[in-house]
């Protein structure tokens, strides 16, 4: 990391997350990228070039080739535009790669998108879609949809762990708590565990409550080298740590289940990277696709040992006053997940809580923020470190 130049956050930009009748997708792109470069103060004549997260839009609107798209729709050609993917990933990634531009000398100024629209595809055909993250071969091709693939994982936990089906439920409720507070939130209502209990199963033991929705949205930020970013904006976000690891698409080449093997190795490079432990981490924004991978997240970067994600969330640990805040934002449960728009909402998350800006749902004193962004059943997992730069 050290030859690398140090690179900071310096606008956001979101659409509201939900159901969007009235924008198209590259109507929702555009609207994240014009907030984002109003907000950081630049004209937007100044990027250098962008990165577009993106999964699936050829299955979900019929649209491909984002990168050119997103930079015609914005008036910027003929800048270099790429589009990143990498699953449920894809913001993640594009948000390292939009780093790694500037660390490595390349750029001065980029911007980094994420864009999903689908809700314009039936529940089944979006489900066919998604399952494409998984290994067509050995489980879509089955029937195996990633809300069965994270039943599986939730099973195996509850035997090791004796994790139960009330403290994933509470991650539900924690989540949808937060997002009350959330102007972007697909679910701006509170929840109780009983109304979780009762929604009805999805995948035994995953039920409607403990999973992420089906949402359309867009996610945009501008990154800067920090000499510039320090120049351009009062509050830059720096960026001190970004990671990125693999593992087998199916579940059946894992070694374990009980564990994300990616987000293990990722966090353990952040870590390394950052010379911080977990505990010098005062929020999270992690991946909670379903309730129960919120718990392997918690437990795989370190914060809980395994086995202890369940009660830690049942207690209030990882509630917005707690040890740890889990998920400020209100998470995918919360917020809605349109896959290609996550990982950079949760940068965007980072920056708004960073610089004190994030209202009902603000964590007291947070200083350091991580983000964790999952691909698939685990295939991929990107993560990124966040510490305020007060300019003096
Ligand atoms: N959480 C809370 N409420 C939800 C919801 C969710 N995940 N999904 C739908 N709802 C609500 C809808 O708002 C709607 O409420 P209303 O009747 O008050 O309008 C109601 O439940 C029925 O919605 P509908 O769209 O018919 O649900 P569905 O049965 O078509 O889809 C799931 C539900 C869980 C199957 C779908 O959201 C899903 O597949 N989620 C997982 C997405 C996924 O795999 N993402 C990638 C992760 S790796």
């Amino acid at each position: 990391m050290s030859k690398l130049r140090r690179v900071a956050m310096i606008g956001a930009g979101l659409t509201k997350f939900g159901e969007h009748w009235n924008l198209s997708f590259r109507e929702l792109g555009t609207e994240a990228a014009i907030k984002a470069v109003e907000n950081s103060n630049i004209d937007g004549k100044e990027i250098e070039a962008m990165y577009i997260g993106c999964m699936a839009s050829g299955r979900f609107v019929g649209q491909e080739h984002i990168g050119a798209l997103v930079a015609d729709q914005l008036g910027l050609n003929p800048i270099p535009s790429t589009r990143v993917e990498a699953a449920c990933a894809s913001g993640g990634l594009a948000l390292r790669t939009g780093y790694l531009s500037i660390a490595s000398g390349e750029h001065d100024i980029v911007a980094v998108g994420g864009i999903e629209k689908m809700t314009e595809v039936t529940t089944a055909e979006a489900g066919f879609a998604l399952g494409g993250a998984g290994d067509q071969e050995t489980e879509l091709f089955h029937g195996a949809t990633f809300p069965a693939l994270y039943a599986l994982l939730a099973k195996v936990h509850m035997k090791q762990f004796g994790t139960t089906e009330e403290q994933m439920a509470a991650v539900s409720v924690k989540n949808h708590k937060n997002a009350v507070h959330n102007p972007i939130a697909q679910f701006r209502k509170e929840i109780s565990i009983e109304q979780v209990m009762k929604s009805g199963y999805v995948a035994t033991p995953l039920k409607l409550l403990d999973c992420s929705p089906i949402s359309d949205g867009a996610a945009a930020v501008i990154l800067a080298e920090i000499g510039l970013a320090k120049k351009l904006c009062e509050n830059p976000v720096e960026i001190i740590g970004s990671t990125h690891a693999t593992d087998s698409l199916a579940l059946t080449g894992r070694k374990s289940l009980t564990e994300l093997n990616a987000t293990k190795v990722a966090s353990a490079q952040l870590f390394h990277q950052t010379g911080l432990t977990p505990k010098d981490i005062d929020m999270a924004e992690v991946h909670d696709c379903f309730s129960i991978a919120e718990i392997l997240a918690i437990e795989d970067i370190g914060f809980f040992k395994k086995g202890q994600g369940g009660p830690a969330t049942e207690q209030g640990k990882t509630a917005l006053d707690g040890e740890i805040a889990i998920n400020p934002s209100g998470g995918l449960k919360g917020c809605g997940h349109p896959v290609g728009a996550t990982g950079v909402k949760q940068a965007a998350e980072m920056f708004q809580q960073l610089r004190g800006e994030a209202g009902g749902r603000q964590v007291k004193e947070a200083e350091i923020g991580l983000t964790h962004n999952v691909g698939g059943s685990g295939a991929t997992c990107v993560m990124h470190a966040f510490r305020l730069m007060e300019n003096r």
